[in-house]
């Protein structure tokens, strides 16, 4: 079954200008693009996203951070894609990530860790469908 993730490309990571190493890792790992855009988002849009997270101690930092500055937003598609794209991350904290995954490489620390992934089939529905409308995503989904 061909499964969707939605890929972010964090605001560190943009920073560091590897947006296009990064994309190049996950296109050579098999995974279709079926919308991809550059944006900024308002710390009310951050913490809506990640509003699973609002109990936790880290909460306020993480929506700080992914509104400080441009992220590229990225649905994937691909068979097994949850699981695959988060083997291709690695570990929360980059230092703790395998070498080679997308956060070793380009990672910063626990919270600056270059790049989101969904954790589950039904999340990676939800969250394609927070940045994209279905109009955007028909362009190339096959
Ligand atoms: P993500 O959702 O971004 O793909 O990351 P994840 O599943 O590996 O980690 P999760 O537990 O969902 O945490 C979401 C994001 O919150 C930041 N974080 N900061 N300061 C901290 O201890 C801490 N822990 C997590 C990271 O940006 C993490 O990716
Ligand atoms: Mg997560």
């Amino acid at each position: 079954m061909k499964e969707k993730t939605l890929a972010i490309i964090k605001p560190d990571a943009v920073k560091k200008k590897v947006i296009g190493e990064i994309i190049a890792k996950i296109q050579s790992a098999g995974f279709e693009i079926l919308g991809l855009k550059m944006i900024k988002i308002s710390k009310e849009q951050a913490g809506a996203f990640y509003e699973i997270h609002k109990e936790r101690p880290f909460y306020n930092d993480l929506v700080n951070y992914m509104s400080s500055g441009p992220i590229v937003v990225i649905a994937l598609e691909k068979e097994n894609a949850i699981e695959d794209y988060r083997k291709l991350i690695g570990n929360t904290n980059p230092e703790k990530a395998e070498e080679g995954t997308i956060r070793k490489l380009y990672g910063t620390n626990i919270e600056s860790n270059a790049v989101h992934g969904s954790d589950s089939v039904e999340n990676g529905e939800k969250e394609v469908g927070f940045f994209f409308s279905r109009n955007e995503l028909t362009a190339t989904s096959s």
